[in-house]
């Protein structure tokens, strides 16, 4: 089921130029109806259950929802380690059916680059397992996607003496170096200190700003999600359902704090705290 749109505010609301930017394309990434399950011998986790939205060229679209509501199973899902038990993803149209180099994770944890490997060497990895380019051109491009994450100056250190925050940058460089149609990303600021956190959404936007590729952001942090994206599809506790998709195109770091940021908040709050009173409370 598709969440109900929330039209009582403008920051909820599509814009015009938007939506005729959607007439004309076709969604780049298609979730439709998925259901995602764990099996074991013993039970069956339903981990997300008929979740469905589209994401279009150049969104920075994020899921949004407490832990434990599927969240990064549909991420697995879209960059296609699992299969749907129903519903499917498309890519361009596509079925889904296995990983490729046109989804790329990145992903929380700091051990996420080969620590024998120096910088340069992790971001061209990638580009030459999947023989995307020679060795000569995996240089090129991996120094210039380092210098596009700040840190050419650190091409040919060891993983070990990068700070948490320096190693995502390497991980988001290695990520963007593939050129993926989708960068997938599963709270890749959560283990960071609040400081360098909010350094890294800015990066992160002003990176997006240059590049414009498209993003599918996982978080559980409403602030984030309102300042990384610009839709943000809000899912109920486990399983994973839409409860709605909001528009949070007009939020910015700057709106940190104002109170059209803090009212849109609060009311992603209610909506998740609502769906978890109406679970204790059922019967
Ligand atoms: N490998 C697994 N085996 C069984 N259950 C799992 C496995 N991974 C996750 N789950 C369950 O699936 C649900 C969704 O997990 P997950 O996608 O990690 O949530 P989120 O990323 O939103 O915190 C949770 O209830 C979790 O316990
Ligand atoms: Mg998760």
């Amino acid at each position: 089921m598709r969440g109900e749109p929330l039209a009582s505010s403008p920051a909820l609301t599509p814009t015009l130029s938007r939506e005729r930017e959607r007439g004309q394309e076709a969604p780049l990434l298609q979730v439709d109806n998925v259901s995602l399950e764990y099996r074991t011998p013993e039970r069956v986790v339903r981990a997300t259950h008929r979740v469905s939205f589209d994401v279009h060229a150049a969104d920075r679209f994020v899921l949004l929802g407490p832990s434990g509501c599927g969240k990064s199973t549909l991420l697995k899902a879209v960059a296609g380690f699992i299969a749907p038990v129903e519903g499917e993803v498309r890519l361009e149209g596509r079925r889904v059916t296995q990983p490729g180099p046109d989804r790329i994770v990145v992903f929380q944890e700091f051990d996420q680059l080969p620590p024998w490997k120096t910088v340069k060497q992790n971001v061209m990895f990638p580009l030459l397992a999947s023989r995307t380019l020679g060795k000569k051109e995996a240089a090129e491009r991996a120094l210039h996607y380092l210098d596009k994450v700040g840190l050419s100056k650190f091409a040919d250190v060891h993983p070990h003496q990068l700070s948490g925050g320096m190693k995502q940058r390497v991980a988001i460089a290695r990520a963007l170096a593939m050129q993926p149609r989708v960068l997938l990303m599963d709270e890749p600021f959560a283990a960071l200190d609040a400081l360098t956190r909010r350094r890294m959404q800015q990066e992160l936007l002003e990176l997006w700003d240059e590049v414009r590729f498209t993003l599918l952001f996982v978080t559980h942090s409403i602030e984030e999600a309102l300042v990384v994206g610009n839709r943000i599809a809000l899912l109920s506790p486990h399983p994973g359902r839409m409860r709605a998709e909001i528009n949070s195109h007009g939020f910015s770091l700057d709106s940190l704090g104002g109170a059209e940021f803090q009212g849109t908040a609060r009311r992603i709050h209610d909506m998740l705290f609502e769906e978890e009173q109406q679970a204790v409370t059922a019967p």
